[in-house]
């Protein structure tokens, strides 16, 4: 059997046992507390408005949405004392704090909310795809500005800046191309990475060269130019509203996770960082968070991408910048290797397990992630190296490189696609909000759906292969800013975890069937 099989599998196996809310875990019904209410807002109950729970002294704040007669509940409480808030697009937060509840009791309280009339506190609220909607241009100048301004953080940066016309000349140059934007703070990347700035007219891409899009930020984001008004997706209604999301804030300054996977054991659930050298994990059952510091490489910016577990159970991690693997031993909580790649590489995060068979030996695979397309074989046991040419979007041999590819994110055609592993067929599911970027996907192949977290539009896009349907539940925290992420399911009903970079935290999603 395949090895990437296995570990799905074991996934599978373990998730039971780990399927607990933080808050649910361990308690007993008699020591559960609950919290109960409605949301009011100016024509009466709210259906599909997130609330927000946070017991004092922890990382972690749980969301719940509320139902078609406005009431939410959070139940499996762990007694003690919370603070509740509203957190719905297009109004204002109502919080209330020091609720206290006790085992088997049920605290209530209820909110009233009012319309959010300040322009940046509404662009706060806002999706990169909401906003993108509703900025004042043509349908071309939108997609101009998606392809050159939707990578990395986005409609968000635009919305909420204004600036002179040769100002954003000077900040769509620095923009200009990937490789020349360096992980803020940080020393730059290497220099063979940086381009010439100005990107010329394309055919492809009319109207995306760095004048015309400079020209068409000044119109609509000049010093003088009018506020636009903001329009909200609609509200979740019906099934989109059974939710549970947690979000665990990494209580590191600045923190930036980029992947995430599910800890075979099931104990945890790990995390690399972007732009700092750390991995760090997520207790499931406790919400607490550890973080280990990674050694870095003299002149080269910090920061890790791509995760995958060994069969060994070590944390297998690509430090991009630097452009290395590094192991780490989850259970002595060390690094135990380090495999450079060759410094022409700008960029190594791309990670793999490859093994010829369920007993053949381990290999380990590093990818070079966005120059060139090639990688490295490496035997941990006797450092020996093998060079690869990869295919993009293919396996390699035999190698793992923690894509799941009977599903996957199509980003240009703003889809999610399954792949038959038997007939080749391929079945496509369009996302329904506008302009989504989906990086990637996972399957469940118990339940027979993909699920993914396309960039852009801060929603879990679900595809169900039974029924065709694809169902979209909004987040209450928006990502913002680069927004690659991976998931695994683990339980039953499956979780979901992803990362929030632009807000430090990694989410655990749960969509409930009862
Ligand atoms: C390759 C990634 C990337 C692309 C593409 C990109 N940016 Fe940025 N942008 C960044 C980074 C990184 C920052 C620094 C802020 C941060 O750390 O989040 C930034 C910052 C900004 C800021 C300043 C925000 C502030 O208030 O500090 C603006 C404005 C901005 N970008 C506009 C744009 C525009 C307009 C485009 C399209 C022409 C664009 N960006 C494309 C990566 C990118």
């Amino acid at each position: 059997m395949h090895f990437r099989n296995h570990i799905f599998i074991l996934f599978l196996a373990l998730a039971g046992s780990t399927a607990g809310n933080p808050w649910v875990s361990e308690l007993r019904a008699q020591e559960e507390a609950s919290i109960r209410g409605t949301v009011t807002g100016k024509a009466g109950l709210l259906e599909g408005g997130y609330v927000g729970a946070h017991a004092t002294g922890k990382t972690f704040t749980t969301y719940v949405m509320t139902d078609a007669a406005g009431q939410f509940t959070f139940r499996g409480l762990a007694p003690g004392s919370y603070g509740v808030f509203t957190r719905i697009p297009g109004f204002r937060t109502v919080r209330t704090d020091g609720i206290n509840v006790e085992a088997g009791k049920e605290a209530a309280v209820d909110f009233q909310v009012e319309p959010e009339t300040d322009f940046l506190k509404l662009v706060e609220q806002a999706t990169n795809s909401e906003l993108t909607e509703s900025f004042p241009l043509s349908p071309a100048q939108k997609e101009a500005l998606a392809y050159r301004c939707g990578d990395c953080h986005g409609a968000y940066y635009i919305a909420k800046s204004r600036f002179t016309r040769e100002d954003w000349a000077m900040i769509v140059a620095k923009m200009d191309d990937q490789g020349s934007i360096t992980p803020a703070g940080d020393m730059g990347p290497p220099p063979r990475m940086s381009r010439p700035s100005a990107r010329p007219p394309s055919v492809e891409h009319p109207g995306s060269d760095d004048e015309s899009i400079a020209r068409v930020l000044w119109q609509f984001r000049g010093p003088d130019s009018p506020d636009f008004p903001i329009q909200f997706q609609p509200r979740a209604t019906g099934k989109q509203t059974r939710v549970i999301v947690t979000e665990y804030q990494i209580p590191r300054l600045g923190a930036t996770p980029r992947t995430v996977v599910i800890d075979p054991r099931g104990d945890y659930v790990w995390y690399s960082d972007w732009r700092a050298n750390y991995l760090g994990r997520v207790n499931i059952q406790t919400g607490e968070i550890k973080e280990y510091p990674i050694p870095g490489v003299k002149f080269r910016p910090p920061g890790l991408q791509r995760l995958r577990w060994d069969p060994m159970g070590n944390l297998l991690a690509g430090q991009i910048w630097a452009g290395r693997a590094i192991r780490f031993d989850v259970n002595t909580e060390r690094v135990t290797g380090i495999w450079d790649t060759p410094l022409e590489w700008a960029r190594a995060g791309g990670v793999g397990i490859c093994r010829s068979g369920p007993d053949g030996p381990i290999r380990y695979l590093i990818t070079d992630a966005l120059v060139r397309r090639q990688g490295w074989i490496i035997d941990p046991e006797t450092d020996q190296r093998t060079e690869v040419a990869l295919r993009w979007g293919g396996p390699v041999s035999d190698c793992d490189r923690g894509r799941s590819y009977n599903w996957e994110g199509a980003r240009a055609k703003r889809a999610i696609i399954y792949r038959d592993p038997e007939t080749g067929t391929i079945r496509e599911f369009a996302i329904l909000s506008p302009w989504a970027r989906p990086q990637n996907a996972v399957g469940d192949p118990v339940r027979n759906v993909g699920w993914s977290v396309p960039a852009v539009i801060d929603r879990v896009v679900k595809a169900d292969l039974n029924t065709g349907e694809v169902t979209e539940f909004p987040l209450p925290s928006h990502g913002k800013t680069i927004l690659n992420i991976d998931i695994e399911t683990s339980s039953d009903p499956p979780v979901l975890w992803f990362v929030n970079q632009r807000q430090g935290r990694i989410v655990r999603f749960q969509e409930y069937t009862e």
